[in-house]
């Protein structure tokens, strides 16, 4: 979608563009932190990789908050989704790289096809919700439910 980003031309098509974006993105973000994220710290207890990845989706759902508010008349708006590709770019390769978030996963004792099925159930639950509502947002810090939640640690 980044790609279609770039190469769009028409404002709408490029505002159409970015609300796809940031309610994919903050759908990954969300069910990451309510399901993925704690189940991996309770494995591994790798505080360090886990509070990065925090902190990388805090960046980009700061940026995305901004995008969705200020919309493509915004002098800064393209400017903002190219930063915010690139932070999903390095937040990515950081989750897969050898020795990242991942791979860890893989090497614990997690149950990773669980934590699937539980991933892919919330994702769709989540995806009904935005489409009904259309831009409807997360509530603050969108994480009122999921398992683990009481290790969450929060960065602020
Ligand atoms: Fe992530």
């Amino acid at each position: 979608m980044f790609g279609e980003f770039e190469s769009a031309r028409s404002r709408d098509r490029k505002s159409d563009l970015a609300a796809r974006i940031c309610s994919a993105l903050r759908v990954h973000a969300t069910i990451e932190e309510e399901i993925f994220y704690p189940a991996y710290l309770e494995a591994t207890h790798d505080t360090e990789i886990h509070h990065e990845a925090e902190i990388e989706h805090e960046g980009a759902k700061r940026l995305i908050d901004e995008i969705e508010s200020t919309g493509p008349d915004d002098d800064h708006f393209e400017a903002r989704i190219s930063v915010l590709q690139e932070m999903i770019r390095h937040h990515v390769k950081e989750e897969e790289r050898s020795g990242g978030m991942f791979g860890k996963a893989r090497a614990s004792d997690m149950d990773l096809r669980a934590l699937g099925r539980q991933l892919e159930e919330r994702k769709l639950e989540l995806k009904g919700e935005s489409d009904e509502g259309g831009m409807q947002r997360m509530p603050p810090g969108g994480r009122s439910r999921g398992a683990g939640r009481d290790m969450r640690m929060r960065s602020h």
